[in-house]
């Protein structure tokens, strides 16, 4: 099963992708995780793709694309993966269709998390994510056990350098020009499923299963 969530920053689409990840045993595959890995490592990559991040800019596609196609050729997603934060950009959906045509395969749903902007900016600010493993937390919504340390693996919670309020509404406005189109590209595609996002995760959960099956 080949999925791709789609949905404003903080509408709960690695969230959502972890928990389909493993009920689906698949891959959860995050461009935005793989940037901040490649950040804390100090590679190339990781520099570059920090200048834009920091902004609240998208790193440019062909920063992005082949190493998203080389991802997918790994042996643990032959069998279907969930996509999060990828493709962004019409070029991004159309380079995605292109490598996955090439080997007569196509993406089976598009789930769009729906959450409106004025939702997002109360979410983000309380959104805490770990050093060590990348678990997200909400010191409202999704509390950890412990205050400022991860339930999973007990590193500590931060909040993500691009959080800040005014990183966050470029963030949104960047979303809206550029990803947002994405909506229209996969109904044309007739893969588009819509889910409403502000209710509480576990019932958000459901409406997506109930898609997938
Ligand atoms: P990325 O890491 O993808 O960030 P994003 O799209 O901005 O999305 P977020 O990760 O912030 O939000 P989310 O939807 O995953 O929400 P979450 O589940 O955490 O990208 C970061 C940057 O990397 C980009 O700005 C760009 O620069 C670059 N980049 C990445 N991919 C790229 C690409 N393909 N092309 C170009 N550049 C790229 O939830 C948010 C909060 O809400 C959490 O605290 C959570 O606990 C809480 N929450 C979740 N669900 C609920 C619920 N139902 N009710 C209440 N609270 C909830
Ligand atoms: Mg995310």
């Amino acid at each position: 099963m080949k999925i791709i969530m789609l949905g404003a920053p903080g509408a709960g689409k690695g969230t959502q992708a972890k928990m389909i990840a493993e009920k689906y045993s698949i891959p959860h595959i995050s461009t935005g995780d793989i940037f901040r890995a490649n950040i804390k490592e100090g590679t190339e990559l990781g520099k570059k793709a920090k200048t834009y991040m920091d902004k609240g800019e998208l790193v440019p596609d062909e920063l992005v694309v082949d190493l998203v196609v080389d991802r997918l050729a790994k042996d643990d997603a032959v069998k279907g993966y969930v996509l999060d934060g990828f493709p962004r950009t019409i070029p991004q959906a159309e380079a995605l269709d292109a490598a996955l045509a090439k080997r007569n395969e196509k993406v089976d749903f598009a789930i769009d998390v729906n959450v409106p902007d004025e939702n997002i900016v109360k979410r983000m600010s309380g959104r805490r994510a770990c050093v060590g493993c990348g678990a997200t937390y909400h010191i409202v919504n999704v509390p950890p056990k412990k205050e400022g340390i991860c339930d999973t693996c007990g590193g500590e919670l931060i909040l993500r350098d691009d959080d800040k309020p005014e990183t966050v509404l470029n963030r949104l406005s960047v979303y809206h020009e550029q990803t947002q189109p994405l909506i229209d590209y996969y109904t044309k595609e007739g893969i588009l499923k819509t889910v409403d996002g502000t209710v509480p995760m576990m019932d958000v959960f459901s409406a997506i299963t109930a898609i997938l099956g």
